[in-house]
């Protein structure tokens, strides 16, 4: 990472912001995500602009220069907000705000760049970089910020609960940049977020889930998701998978702990999949297990049905949650079936069950089989392979099983047009009656798939069927 004093902005619209505000004469600056994102090499997405002065108004001029009207301004914070494209430009004043207790309506004074900076969430986010032409990149970092981006650690720039006081929702965010960056959180953050984990209850829950949602999609969720557990925070916010912990399990191709296994599928699926609701139903695969307990002599911990009552908790929890909702018949879906393929192997692989299995997956079978997958989690190398070895084996047989469900769309040889000449018939359930007997004797192999051979049988049988004595066939 460059430790020049300037960084290399080269998007032609923060140029033109800058000139815009050259013109008004006010000092601009990016700041937050773009500046760190650009330090870190990171794809830089949205645009937050700092103005000493107005920066309603230098958004809306900006708007209008760009010849678009879709400028949204939120007085009250201070904040106009530009989209352009697929880019969400923020303009605000430089500000001190103080926060009221109960809520996160803040209050707003105008303040220096500097106190803008120290009222933000991390250091590594407080990191300012000029857009006016006559010190364009120069950077602004009074609270070390660069040097925590190199240490890879996320600190606060105030004393923490200050920080945390202006806005609860921080401690869930210092998780969520620990789990995209891989960076770790400064002790006395973490001490701060320990003691102030109740505080998260006065945040929205769609704030919380859009946090939420970015620790499931970082590349380990892992480390999220255990420092929200260790930090009491995972209580507050999901008591459900707070709960898994220190729930013992009883086969050894698990972990110990259902909390600690959880995190081992969701890390493990998040190696192969993007797909977050995908990386939910691997969260979610045990979440009844607290509620299905029970010591069964002779077998130890058993967790009877909890693969149903599970499915039937993700609705509720999603709801709770405000997640939407057109996911949760994929999420159940998953954790009702996630038992399935093993059932499978243990009682045998065959056809019918393979069928049965595949009917009622449908699309998500390649989803759930991956789901599978991540669920071994033992540490024993040789029981590893073998449950591999043995969803290897399912996965075969349901490609032949899929080969031969061709029949499904299959039709007889002997039409129903033939066989009503053949047998001198009228259309009526006889005649259909007569091409399920000729069917059946195909797919059980009693006679080739084969014109001849059909009306072979046809006139064998016929005479019986159409007596109504079917006892022969
Ligand atoms: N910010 C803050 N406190 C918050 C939210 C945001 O101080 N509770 C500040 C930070 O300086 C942050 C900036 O506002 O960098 C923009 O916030 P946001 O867009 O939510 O986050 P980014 O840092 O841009 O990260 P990302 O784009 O990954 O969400």
């Amino acid at each position: 990472m460059s430790r020049k004093n300037h960084i290399e902005i080269d998007d032609g619209i923060v140029k033109r912001i800058g000139r815009r505000a050259d013109e008004e004469r006010l000092r601009a600056f990016v700041v937050g995500g773009y500046v760190r994102d650009l330090l870190l090499g990171r794809r830089v997405k949205d645009i937050d602009i700092v103005v000493v002065g107005d920066g309603i108004a230098l958004g809306k001029k900006v708007a209008t220069e760009v010849g678009r009207s879709n400028v949204v301004v939120y007085e009250k914070f201070g904040t106009a907000m530009l989209q352009l494209d697929d880019v969400k430009i923020e303009f605000v004043g430089a500000r001190r705000e103080s926060y009221t207790k109960s809520s996160r309506k803040p209050t707003v004074q105008k303040g220096t760049l500097e106190d803008d900076l120290s009222r933000r969430d991390f250091t590594i986010n407080a990191i300012a970089a000029s857009i006016n032409k006559d010190d364009f990149g120069a950077i602004v970092d009074p609270l070390g910020g660069r040097k925590d981006l190199e240490e890879k650690i996320l600190r606060t720039p105030l004393e923490p609960r200050a920080t945390f006081d202006d806005d609860p929702l921080r401690i869930l965010r210092a998780f969520r940049f620990a789990a995209q960056l891989h960076f770790a959180v400064d002790p006395s953050a973490l001490q701060a977020a320990r003691e102030m984990a109740d505080r998260l209850k006065i945040v929205s829950q769609e704030r919380i889930s859009d946090e939420f949602l970015k620790i499931i999609a970082s590349p380990k969720p892992s480390v999220g998701l255990m420092l929200m557990q260790e930090t009491g925070v995972m209580k507050v916010v999901f008591p459900e998978i707070a709960q898994l912990a220190g729930v013992d399990q009883r086969r050894d191709y698990h972990h110990k702990d259902v909390f600690l296994h959880t995190l081992k599928v969701v890390d493990n699926i998040s190696e192969v999949t993007d797909n977050v609701w995908l990386r939910i139903a691997a969260l979610l695969h045990d979440i009844a297990k607290p509620r299905t307990k029970a010591f069964k002599e002779g077998m130890g911990w058993t967790f009877h049905g909890h693969e149903e009552i599970g499915a039937r908790m993700v609705k509720p929890i999603f709801r709770r949650l405000k997640l939407p909702l057109d996911h949760v018949k994929y999420v159940e879906k998953l954790v009702r079936l996630h038992l399935r393929p093993m059932a499978l192997v243990d009682e045998g692989v065959t056809d019918s069950a393979v069928r049965r299995l595949l009917f009622e997956a449908g699309e998500e079978i390649d989803d759930l089989m991956t789901l599978c997958r991540a669920d071994i989690t033992s540490k024993n190398q040789k029981l590893v392979d073998q449950v591999r070895r043995n969803y290897d084996t399912v996965v075969a047989k349901m490609a032949e099983v899929e080969e031969k469900d061709r029949w499904r769309a299959w039709q007889p040889p002997v039409r129903g047009d033939e066989i009503m000449k053949v047998c001198g018939l009228q259309p009526g359930p006889l005649v259909g009656k007569l091409k399920d007997a000729i069917t059946d004797a195909i797919l059980d192999g009693r006679i080739p798939n084969e014109h001849g051979a059909a009306l072979e049988y046809l006139l064998s049988i016929k005479d019986e069927i159409l007596r109504g004595d079917e006892s022969k066939l």
